[in-house]
């Protein structure tokens, strides 16, 4: 696996050690943008499965440097596609919920939606999904949405929707959420689980995360009302950002549920959000 040093892959190595045999070259090891890199690596060990993690995964970042952003999430897509297709490994790697940032539509939306990505993050992504596809008919791509953790001391965290709504409550901070936005927000946990099933999926696009009917002002409040805490100050209705169109990038799990028997299931946004709490109680 690629990525391994990142959010989702260090939690992925953490939770499967010593179920899986698990290679995870570092960056350094295994730079997916040198073809020849890849080959070499892959030539050596000729993995069963190819579970590619590592990107560029700040939309931020990549509307800043968008060659690097090719390099990285497309080009380096397109290099272990085409070696895992070489040496008839499934190969399973991670687009993203910002694929429909220019979608109109309304409610969850299913994987054939049409879509034109509205920055350079999305359109890579989905450029990575269709070049995967091209290369290695055997990929599977996974559309992740905006992911949480807390902060743990070994292992790399961004900030995330609970981290900034708990650094909000407890600075007394205003913080202002789009009620213009709708968006899933799932806690890693529930991904690092469902990965492995994955690995058997038939290949194609699959929407993989929490759904979410509330916009992210609804859900930001929402999550305040579990912590049983007082938002009205803190949580801002921010009625502005998305004025064009409102920003739906909500994904329907479906697809997924249907194609792996059932066996891929996430809770939806509030329920992860309750169970994530329910944990952190119950590890203190
Ligand atoms: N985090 C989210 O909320 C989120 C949401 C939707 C989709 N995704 C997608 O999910 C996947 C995992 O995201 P993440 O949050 O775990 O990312 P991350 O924390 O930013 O980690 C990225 C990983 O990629 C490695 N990397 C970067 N450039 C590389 C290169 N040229 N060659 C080899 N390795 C390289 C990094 O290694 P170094 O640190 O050593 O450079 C790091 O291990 C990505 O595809 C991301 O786009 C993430």
């Amino acid at each position: 696996m690629t990525g391994a040093s990142g959010f989702v892959g260090s939690r992925f190595v953490r939770a499967m050690l010593g179920k899986y045999e698990l290679l995870v070259p570092t960056h350094a090891e295994f730079d997916i943008t040198s073809a020849r890199a890849v080959q070499r690596y892959i030539d050596l060990h000729r993995p069963d499965v190819i579970l590619h993690l590592a990107a560029l995964s700040n939309t931020g970042y990549c509307e800043q440097n968008p060659k690097q952003s090719y390099e990285v999430n497309v080009q380096g897509v397109e290099n272990l596609a085409s070696v895992a297709a070489n040496y008839d490994a499934k190969f399973v790697f991670f687009s993203s919920d910002q694929v429909y940032n220019g979608n109109e539509e309304k409610g969850l939306l299913q994987e054939n939606v049409p879509v034109s990505p509205e920055n350079h993050y999305g359109r890579h992504k989905l450029l990575a999904e269709q070049r995967a596809s091209e290369l290695c008919p055997e990929s599977v791509a996974l559309r992740a949405t905006w992911m949480y953790d807390s902060r743990e001391a070994d292992l790399p965290t961004h900030d995330n929707f609970v981290l900034n709504v708990k650094r909000a409550l407890k600075e007394k901070r205003p913080l202002a959420f789009a009620t213009r936005e709708y968006r899933g927000i799932t806690w890693i946990n529930e991904v690092v689980d469902n990965l492995p099933h994955t690995f058997v999926l038939p290949a194609g696009v699959y929407n993989f995360g929490a759904e979410n009917l509330f916009n992210t002002y609804e859900t930001a409040c929402a999550y305040c009302a579990m912590l049983g805490v007082d938002s009205r100050d803190t949580i801002i209705a921010d009625t502005e950002r998305f004025p064009l169109h409102e920003r739906n990038i909500s994904i329907s799990m479906q697809k997924a549920r249907e194609a792996s028997g059932g066996a891929i299931h996430f809770s939806d946004t509030l329920e992860g959000l309750r169970k994530y709490e329910k944990h952190l109680a119950s590890c203190r």
